[in-house]
C-alpha cells in the first residue's frame, strides 16, 4: 500500500524513532511497514525513505541508489548505527518531504554502518557516494534531523518560506502535511 509521504513543516517528521525489538522486526505489521514502504519510494520516485516521513515514529529506513539501468537494489536498514565517517563530500540533496527542493549540502564521503535487516540479522557495510549519502541523510530523519537543518541561515530561511508557502496554497491535498 502506498502511504502518504509528510511534508516540511509536518511536525512529525520530527519526530525521533524508536528502537525495534527483533520479535518486532518479525512481526507481521513490520514486515507490511517495509513492503509499504518500498513500494512509496519506488512510486514517489526516491531513491530512500524513513519510516518517520509515513509518520511511523521508528528506527527504519530504506534505500535503493541502483542506476536507473541497473536492477534494483533494496536495502533495509532497522536500528541502523553510523560506526565511522570519513573525509567530506558535497551532494546536491533533494527528499520526498521537501518536494521542489535541491540543496548542496556538505555529508562524510564514505561512511561504515551497522544495522538489521528485515529477517533480524545483523549486517555492517561500508558505503561510498550516493549511499553513503543516502545512509546518512535517511538516518538523520531517524533522529528528527531535516536536510534544512544543514543548511546557513539564509538559504534555510529560503527553503522555509518556499515549503510553508507550498503548503499554505494547497491546504487540501491530504499529503501537504500540516501547514503552520
Ligand atoms: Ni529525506
Amino acid at each position: 500500500m502506498i502511504r502518504t509521504i509528510l511534508h516540511y513543516p509536518d511536525k512529525r517528521l520530527r519526530n525521533e524513532g524508536k528502537k525495534l525489538s527483533l520479535a518486532e522486526v518479525k512481526s507481521e505489521a513490520v514486515q507490511k511497514l517495509i513492503d509499504d514502504m518500498a513500494e512509496t519510494m519506488y512510486a514517489a520516485p526516491g531513491v530512500g525513505l524513513a519510516a518517520t516521513q509515513i509518520g511511523e515514529a521508528l528506527q527504519l529506513f530504506i534505500v535503493d541508489c541502483a542506476a536507473e539501468d541497473q536492477p534494483s537494489d533494496l536495502r533495509i536498514f532497522i536500528n541502523p548505527e553510523i560506526l565511522e565517517r570519513h573525509d567530506e563530500i558535497t551532494w546536491n540533496e533533494g527528499c520526498l518531504s521537501f518536494p521542489g527542493v535541491t540543496e548542496e549540502i556538505d555529508r562524510a564521503a564514505r561512511v561504515k554502518v551497522r544495522a538489521l535487516d528485515r529477517h533480524g540479522n545483523e549486517f555492517t557495510i561500508e558505503a561510498e557516494e550516493l549511499l553513503a549519502v543516502a545512509v546518512q541523510h535517511e538516518y538523520d530523519h531517524l533522529q528528527g534531523v531535516l536536510m534544512i537543518d544543514h543548511l546557513g541561515a539564509l538559504k534555510k530561511r529560503m527553503v522555509d518560506r518556499k515549503m510553508k508557502k507550498r503548503a499554505a496554497e494547497s491546504p487540501s491535498r491530504e499529503d501537504e502535511g500540516t501547514a503552520e
